[in-house]
Protein backbone atom coordinates (compact mmCIF):
# COMPACT_ATOMS: atom_id res chain seq x y z
CA UNK A 1 0.00 0.00 0.00
CA UNK A 2 0.87 3.29 -0.89
CA UNK A 3 0.34 6.53 0.82
CA UNK A 4 -0.35 9.82 -1.14
CA UNK A 5 1.49 12.39 0.58
CA UNK A 6 -0.21 15.97 0.03
CA UNK A 7 2.06 17.45 2.27
CA UNK A 8 5.40 16.79 0.22
CA UNK A 9 3.88 16.98 -2.72
CA UNK A 10 2.53 20.38 -2.17
CA UNK A 11 5.63 21.82 -0.70
CA UNK A 12 7.18 20.72 -3.61
CA UNK A 13 4.83 22.52 -5.67
CA UNK A 14 4.94 25.90 -3.24
CA UNK A 15 8.70 25.96 -3.61
CA UNK A 16 8.20 25.95 -7.86
CA UNK A 17 5.69 28.37 -7.50
CA UNK A 18 7.50 30.82 -4.91
CA UNK A 19 10.84 30.89 -7.74
CA UNK A 20 8.66 31.67 -10.40
CA UNK A 21 6.98 34.38 -8.18
CA UNK A 22 10.96 35.62 -7.63
CA UNK A 23 11.29 35.94 -11.67
CA UNK A 24 8.24 37.50 -11.93
CA UNK A 25 8.68 40.03 -9.32
CA UNK A 26 12.08 41.23 -10.40
CA UNK A 27 10.62 41.90 -13.34
CA UNK A 28 8.11 43.94 -11.75
CA UNK A 29 5.21 41.82 -11.82
CA UNK A 30 3.91 40.91 -8.30
CA UNK A 31 1.27 38.50 -8.26
CA UNK A 32 -1.99 39.58 -6.68
CA UNK A 33 -4.72 37.92 -4.80
CA UNK A 34 -8.13 39.45 -3.48
CA UNK A 35 -10.07 37.84 -0.76
CA UNK A 36 -13.38 38.57 0.07
CA UNK A 37 -14.69 37.06 3.29
CA UNK A 38 -18.15 37.24 4.15
CA UNK A 39 -19.74 36.66 8.34
CA UNK A 40 -17.72 34.71 10.69
CA UNK A 41 -17.61 31.05 10.15
CA UNK A 42 -15.00 29.39 11.80
CA UNK A 43 -14.29 27.21 9.31
CA UNK A 44 -13.93 29.76 6.65
CA UNK A 45 -11.75 31.96 8.96
CA UNK A 46 -9.33 29.43 9.23
CA UNK A 47 -9.36 28.41 5.53
CA UNK A 48 -8.67 32.07 4.24
CA UNK A 49 -6.24 33.00 6.98
CA UNK A 50 -4.15 29.95 5.33
CA UNK A 51 -4.58 30.93 1.95
CA UNK A 52 -3.66 34.50 3.19
CA UNK A 53 -0.56 32.88 5.42
CA UNK A 54 0.57 30.86 1.95
CA UNK A 55 0.60 33.78 -0.30
CA UNK A 56 2.76 35.75 1.94
CA UNK A 57 5.43 32.55 1.73
CA UNK A 58 4.67 32.22 -2.09
CA UNK A 59 5.30 36.09 -2.69
CA UNK A 60 1.71 36.67 -3.48
CA UNK A 61 0.42 40.08 -2.56
CA UNK A 62 -2.75 39.48 -0.92
CA UNK A 63 -5.27 41.79 0.78
CA UNK A 64 -8.44 39.93 2.57
CA UNK A 65 -11.58 42.11 2.44
CA UNK A 66 -13.63 40.91 5.58
CA UNK A 67 -17.69 41.55 5.94
CA UNK A 68 -19.95 41.62 8.11
CA UNK A 69 -22.61 39.17 7.57
CA UNK A 70 -25.57 41.91 7.62
CA UNK A 71 -23.38 43.24 4.10
CA UNK A 72 -25.57 43.79 1.46
CA UNK A 73 -25.30 42.34 -2.08
CA UNK A 74 -25.17 45.58 -3.45
CA UNK A 75 -21.69 46.33 -1.10
CA UNK A 76 -20.14 42.89 -2.54
CA UNK A 77 -20.72 43.74 -6.14
CA UNK A 78 -18.91 47.11 -5.57
CA UNK A 79 -16.38 45.96 -4.54
CA UNK A 80 -15.94 43.24 -7.08
CA UNK A 81 -16.29 45.97 -9.54
CA UNK A 82 -13.25 48.10 -8.04
CA UNK A 83 -11.10 44.57 -7.69
CA UNK A 84 -12.26 43.74 -11.77
CA UNK A 85 -10.48 46.47 -12.40
CA UNK A 86 -7.57 46.76 -10.30
CA UNK A 87 -4.71 46.22 -12.37
CA UNK A 88 -2.45 44.85 -9.44
CA UNK A 89 -4.92 42.14 -8.35
CA UNK A 90 -4.46 39.14 -10.93
CA UNK A 91 -6.89 36.76 -8.75
CA UNK A 92 -10.17 37.09 -7.18
CA UNK A 93 -11.79 34.76 -4.42
CA UNK A 94 -15.09 34.90 -2.68
CA UNK A 95 -14.88 32.48 0.28
CA UNK A 96 -17.93 30.48 -0.37
CA UNK A 97 -20.38 29.31 1.57
CA UNK A 98 -21.71 33.18 1.73
CA UNK A 99 -24.79 34.21 4.14
CA UNK A 100 -28.48 32.93 2.70
CA UNK A 101 -29.31 36.33 1.98
CA UNK A 102 -26.79 36.82 -1.06
CA UNK A 103 -27.15 35.32 -4.04
CA UNK A 104 -23.96 33.32 -4.41
CA UNK A 105 -24.66 33.05 -8.40
CA UNK A 106 -24.74 36.71 -9.14
CA UNK A 107 -21.73 36.92 -7.06
CA UNK A 108 -19.37 34.75 -8.85
CA UNK A 109 -20.63 35.71 -12.06
CA UNK A 110 -19.72 39.51 -11.16
CA UNK A 111 -15.99 38.28 -10.77
CA UNK A 112 -14.00 38.83 -14.11
CA UNK A 113 -13.43 35.29 -14.76
CA UNK A 114 -9.41 36.27 -16.41
CA UNK A 115 -9.09 37.06 -12.45
CA UNK A 116 -11.54 33.92 -11.42
CA UNK A 117 -8.32 31.82 -9.92
CA UNK A 118 -11.80 29.42 -7.72
CA UNK A 119 -12.73 28.13 -11.68
CA UNK A 120 -16.38 28.89 -10.49
CA UNK A 121 -17.04 31.24 -12.82
CA UNK A 122 -19.80 29.89 -15.52
CA UNK A 123 -17.37 31.22 -17.98
CA UNK A 124 -14.56 28.68 -16.93
CA UNK A 125 -17.00 26.10 -15.99
CA UNK A 126 -18.12 25.89 -19.62
CA UNK A 127 -14.60 25.37 -20.92
CA UNK A 128 -13.46 23.11 -18.37
CA UNK A 129 -16.75 20.97 -19.77
CA UNK A 130 -15.18 21.56 -22.91
CA UNK A 131 -11.79 20.27 -22.33
CA UNK A 132 -10.61 23.82 -23.21
CA UNK A 133 -7.79 26.03 -21.03
CA UNK A 134 -9.87 27.54 -18.37
CA UNK A 135 -9.09 28.23 -14.38
CA UNK A 136 -10.03 24.66 -12.55
CA UNK A 137 -11.11 24.39 -9.15
CA UNK A 138 -8.07 24.30 -6.53
CA UNK A 139 -9.21 20.99 -5.00
CA UNK A 140 -10.12 18.97 -8.03
CA UNK A 141 -7.03 20.12 -9.60
CA UNK A 142 -5.11 19.13 -6.26
CA UNK A 143 -6.44 15.32 -6.67
CA UNK A 144 -5.30 14.91 -10.78
CA UNK A 145 -1.71 16.65 -9.78
CA UNK A 146 -1.72 13.76 -6.99
CA UNK A 147 -2.66 11.09 -9.50
CA UNK A 148 -0.25 12.43 -12.06
CA UNK A 149 2.52 12.67 -9.92
CA UNK A 150 1.96 9.02 -8.47
CA UNK A 151 2.16 7.74 -12.28
CA UNK A 152 -2.01 7.32 -12.08
CA UNK A 153 -3.21 7.39 -15.79
CA UNK A 154 -6.91 7.83 -15.08
CA UNK A 155 -7.53 6.60 -19.04
CA UNK A 156 -9.83 3.52 -19.19
CA UNK A 157 -10.14 3.42 -15.07
CA UNK A 158 -13.60 2.74 -13.52
CA UNK A 159 -13.41 6.15 -10.97
CA UNK A 160 -16.09 6.05 -8.58
CA UNK A 161 -16.42 9.82 -7.40
CA UNK A 162 -19.07 10.37 -4.44
CA UNK A 163 -20.36 13.61 -3.49
CA UNK A 164 -21.51 16.06 -6.67
CA UNK A 165 -20.99 19.30 -5.55
CA UNK A 166 -20.00 22.14 -7.71
CA UNK A 167 -16.77 23.07 -6.33
CA UNK A 168 -15.39 19.40 -6.03
CA UNK A 169 -17.40 16.40 -7.42
CA UNK A 170 -18.40 17.93 -10.68
CA UNK A 171 -15.32 19.71 -11.83
CA UNK A 172 -13.37 16.16 -10.91
CA UNK A 173 -16.31 14.31 -12.98
CA UNK A 174 -15.32 16.58 -16.14
CA UNK A 175 -11.50 16.54 -15.59
CA UNK A 176 -11.73 12.90 -14.85
CA UNK A 177 -13.86 12.16 -18.14
CA UNK A 178 -11.42 14.43 -20.28
CA UNK A 179 -8.67 12.48 -19.27
CA UNK A 180 -10.22 9.04 -20.92
CA UNK A 181 -11.59 7.64 -17.31
CA UNK A 182 -15.39 6.23 -17.34
CA UNK A 183 -16.68 8.30 -14.17
CA UNK A 184 -19.43 7.14 -12.20
CA UNK A 185 -20.90 9.97 -9.67
CA UNK A 186 -22.78 8.90 -6.50
CA UNK A 187 -24.75 11.65 -4.43
CA UNK A 188 -27.55 11.85 -1.43
CA UNK A 189 -29.75 10.23 -3.69
CA UNK A 190 -28.00 7.52 -4.77
CA UNK A 191 -29.75 4.22 -4.21
CA UNK A 192 -27.16 1.85 -4.00
CA UNK A 193 -23.91 3.38 -2.96
CA UNK A 194 -21.81 0.15 -1.70
CA UNK A 195 -22.69 -1.13 -5.74
CA UNK A 196 -21.24 2.25 -7.63
CA UNK A 197 -17.89 2.17 -5.28
CA UNK A 198 -17.58 -1.45 -5.29
CA UNK A 199 -16.21 -1.65 -9.19
CA UNK A 200 -14.35 1.18 -8.81
CA UNK A 201 -10.61 0.90 -9.67
CA UNK A 202 -10.60 4.44 -8.21
CA UNK A 203 -12.97 5.98 -5.29
CA UNK A 204 -12.94 9.78 -4.67
CA UNK A 205 -14.87 10.46 -1.46
CA UNK A 206 -15.73 14.14 -0.13
CA UNK A 207 -19.01 14.33 1.85
CA UNK A 208 -18.18 14.94 5.00
CA UNK A 209 -19.70 12.07 6.63
CA UNK A 210 -17.15 9.99 9.01
CA UNK A 211 -16.84 6.39 7.91
CA UNK A 212 -18.60 6.46 5.20
CA UNK A 213 -16.51 4.58 2.98
CA UNK A 214 -15.77 0.69 4.38
CA UNK A 215 -13.53 -1.95 3.68
CA UNK A 216 -16.23 -3.34 2.01
CA UNK A 217 -17.27 -0.93 -0.24
CA UNK A 218 -13.61 -1.10 -2.09
CA UNK A 219 -12.58 -3.50 -3.86
CA UNK A 220 -8.56 -5.00 -3.57
CA UNK A 221 -5.95 -3.02 -5.26
CA UNK A 222 -8.37 0.28 -5.41
CA UNK A 223 -7.12 3.60 -5.27
CA UNK A 224 -9.03 5.83 -2.51
CA UNK A 225 -8.73 9.48 -2.63
CA UNK A 226 -10.08 10.99 1.09
CA UNK A 227 -11.79 14.57 0.42
CA UNK A 228 -13.43 14.84 2.92
CA UNK A 229 -12.34 17.04 6.41
CA UNK A 230 -14.05 15.85 9.77
CA UNK A 231 -13.40 17.06 13.15
CA UNK A 232 -14.14 14.19 15.97
CA UNK A 233 -15.25 15.12 19.69
CA UNK A 234 -11.81 14.54 20.17
CA UNK A 235 -10.78 17.00 18.19
CA UNK A 236 -8.72 14.30 15.67
CA UNK A 237 -9.19 15.47 12.28
CA UNK A 238 -10.52 12.50 9.86
CA UNK A 239 -12.07 11.88 6.57
CA UNK A 240 -15.15 10.32 5.00
CA UNK A 241 -13.04 6.55 4.83
CA UNK A 242 -12.32 4.17 7.39
CA UNK A 243 -8.77 4.62 7.26
CA UNK A 244 -7.52 2.00 9.48
CA UNK A 245 -9.86 -0.60 7.31
CA UNK A 246 -9.89 0.36 4.19
CA UNK A 247 -5.81 1.24 4.07
CA UNK A 248 -4.95 -2.17 3.98
CA UNK A 249 -6.74 -3.25 0.82
CA UNK A 250 -5.72 -0.26 -1.11
CA UNK A 251 -2.84 -0.42 -3.64
CA UNK A 252 -2.59 3.77 -2.95
CA UNK A 253 -4.71 5.99 -0.39
CA UNK A 254 -4.22 9.55 1.15
CA UNK A 255 -4.17 10.48 4.42
CA UNK A 256 -6.25 12.94 6.49
CA UNK A 257 -4.49 15.16 7.30
CA UNK A 258 -2.12 15.44 5.16
CA UNK A 259 -3.43 14.45 1.71
CA UNK A 260 -5.52 16.51 -0.53
CA UNK A 261 -5.79 19.22 1.64
CA UNK A 262 -2.89 20.85 1.29
CA UNK A 263 -3.27 20.46 -2.31
CA UNK A 264 -5.84 22.70 -2.60
CA UNK A 265 -3.67 25.39 -1.21
CA UNK A 266 -0.92 25.13 -3.49
CA UNK A 267 -3.04 25.23 -6.23
CA UNK A 268 -4.64 28.55 -5.66
CA UNK A 269 -0.92 29.65 -5.09
CA UNK A 270 -0.98 28.31 -9.24
CA UNK A 271 -3.57 29.33 -10.28
CA UNK A 272 -2.57 32.77 -9.01
CA UNK A 273 0.96 32.61 -10.50
CA UNK A 274 -1.26 31.66 -13.82
CA UNK A 275 -3.12 34.67 -13.92
CA UNK A 276 -0.26 36.55 -13.18
CA UNK A 277 1.24 35.15 -16.30
CA UNK A 278 -1.43 35.63 -18.24
CA UNK A 279 -1.25 39.54 -17.25
CA UNK A 280 2.39 39.74 -18.21
CA UNK A 281 1.66 38.47 -21.22
CA UNK A 282 -1.90 40.58 -22.24
CA UNK A 283 0.96 43.86 -21.21
CA UNK A 284 3.28 42.26 -23.83
CA UNK A 285 0.99 41.81 -26.73
CA UNK A 286 -1.01 45.55 -26.24
N1 LIG B 1 -15.35 26.86 0.39
C1 LIG B 1 -14.98 25.56 0.45
N2 LIG B 1 -14.03 25.31 -0.48
C2 LIG B 1 -13.80 26.47 -1.13
C3 LIG B 1 -12.94 26.83 -2.20
O1 LIG B 1 -12.17 26.03 -2.75
N3 LIG B 1 -12.98 28.13 -2.59
C4 LIG B 1 -13.84 29.02 -2.02
N4 LIG B 1 -13.83 30.26 -2.48
N5 LIG B 1 -14.65 28.71 -1.04
C5 LIG B 1 -14.64 27.44 -0.59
Amino acid sequence: MTLIDGKALSQKIRLNVKKEIDVLDSIGITPGLAVILVGDDPASKTYVSMKEKACEEAGIYSIVHKMPSSISQDKILEILDMMNHNDYIDGILVQLPLPKNINTTKIIEAINHEKDVDGFHPFNVGRLVSGLDSFVPCTPLGVIKMLEEYKIDPKGLDICIVGASDIVGKPLLNLLLNAGATVDICHIHTKDLKAHTQKADVVIVGVGKVNLITKEMVKDGAIVIDIGINRLKNGKLVGDVDFENVAPKCSHITPVPGGVGPMTIAMLLENTLQAAKNRKKKKEDN
